[in-house]
């Protein structure tokens, strides 16, 4: 005969609806136990097959109850896990991806500048000659506006922005003074594309207007951030360089994170990276934006994100950045 203390106790321990209606199969179901039992009672002495037919009865009848009360006692206790469950637990957020290298580049850099007061402002890709040349007083003879370096929507007036700087001029024209911004964003000249140019970069440019700024200020701005971005090592040096918008111009190098100012390919064997533009705002671009140069001063900078992006990251090809190709290879 079937044990029905053992079977109450295997019954006790199934632990959701699918076990236990496997047990339920397997005592209850058609070719289950209780059936199988059912069927050898031709075998029984017939004047003892009336005690055995109700003895079958009784354990049928009790494992039935026991599965029945073990059932309810289930949904009971799921029902009482649902109103348990708090909603307002956060989700699982997938791990799956990271950000782009120039993304993450351009967080880093807004975080070091956003501690020193300044703002993300922004302006259109898409740009017209006053505010991307003459505004920044790079005059109508100048290289830059040559075809061959940049990409005209509609010439003369409507063009893709060959730097961050016509954003400057947007703010100088349409904020209040003070000024202290920085503008990170993509500019477009008609360059031939190759391991270290392409037709498409970034820049971050950063601009402060206000009384009494003078080179040192930017020189201790720009040192930070070199130290920032690559640790307290990095080597930099500050060089007279020629730019219409500011004047006196200055460019700012920092020794080559790959060979260590040995020179190699990437710094095209100077051991020195070309990392920005600066210099103090020019009185005719300040004067062009409607800012009186008698009043106020400022410097400002641009520095191309890509060739940065690179050596932080030991990318050695330009076009890396702009592909589909997830996993870049040395
Ligand atoms: N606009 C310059 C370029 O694209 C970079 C630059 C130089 C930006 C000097 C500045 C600056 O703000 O002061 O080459």
């Amino acid at each position: 005969m079937l044990d029905i203390t053992h079977i109450a106790q295997v019954v006790a321990e199934c632990a959701d609806a699918a076990e236990l209606d496997a047990l339920h199969v397997k005592y209850l179901g058609r070719n289950g136990e209780v059936n199988k039992m059912a069927s050898k009672i031709q075998e029984i002495p017939v004047e003892e097959r009336k005690e055995y037919g109700q003895k079958l009865n009784k354990i049928k009848n009790g494992i039935h109850t026991i599965i029945t009360n073990r059932s309810s006692e289930l949904s009971a206790l799921s029902s009482q896990q649902l109103t348990n469950f708090d909603t307002s637990l956060p989700g699982i957020s997938p791990t799956a991806g990271h950000l782009h290298p120039t993304t993450l580049t351009i967080r880093e850099m807004v975080a070091y500048f956003n501690r020193l007061g300044y703002s993300v402002y922004e302006g259109p890709e898409i740009e017209t000659d006053e505010f991307n040349f003459n505004k920044m007083n790079l005059p109508t003879d100048h290289p830059a506006r040559e075809l061959a370096d940049t990409l005209y929507i509609h010439e003369p007036e409507w063009l893709l922005r060959t730097h961050t700087s016509s954003v400057e001029a947007r703010c100088m024209t349409q904020e209040q003074l003070p000024i202290r911004i920085i503008v990170p964003g993509k500019c477009y000249r008609n360059e031939s594309v190759s391991m270290t140019n392409n037709a498409i970069f970034y820049q971050l440019e950063g601009l402060v207007i206000d009384k009494g700024i003078h080179m040192g200020h930017l020189r201790a701005t720009l040192e930070g951030f070199a130290r920032k971005l690559y640790g307290d090592d990095v080597v930099t040096r500050f060089r007279c360089k020629y730019y219409p918008q500011v004047e006196p111009g200055a460019g700012m190098d920092i020794q080559c994170r790959f060979c260590g100012g040995k020179g190699c390919q990437i710094c095209k064997y100077r051991g020195w990276i070309e990392a920005l533009g600066a210099g103090m705002v020019h009185p005719n671009t300040l004067r062009a934006c409607g800012i009186d140069p008698a009043v106020y001063s400022g410097f400002a900078f641009g520095m191309g994100l890509d060739r940065l992006v690179m050596m932080k990251w030991g990318i050695t090809d330009i076009r890396t950045l702009y592909n589909g190709e997830i996993v870049w290879k040395e």
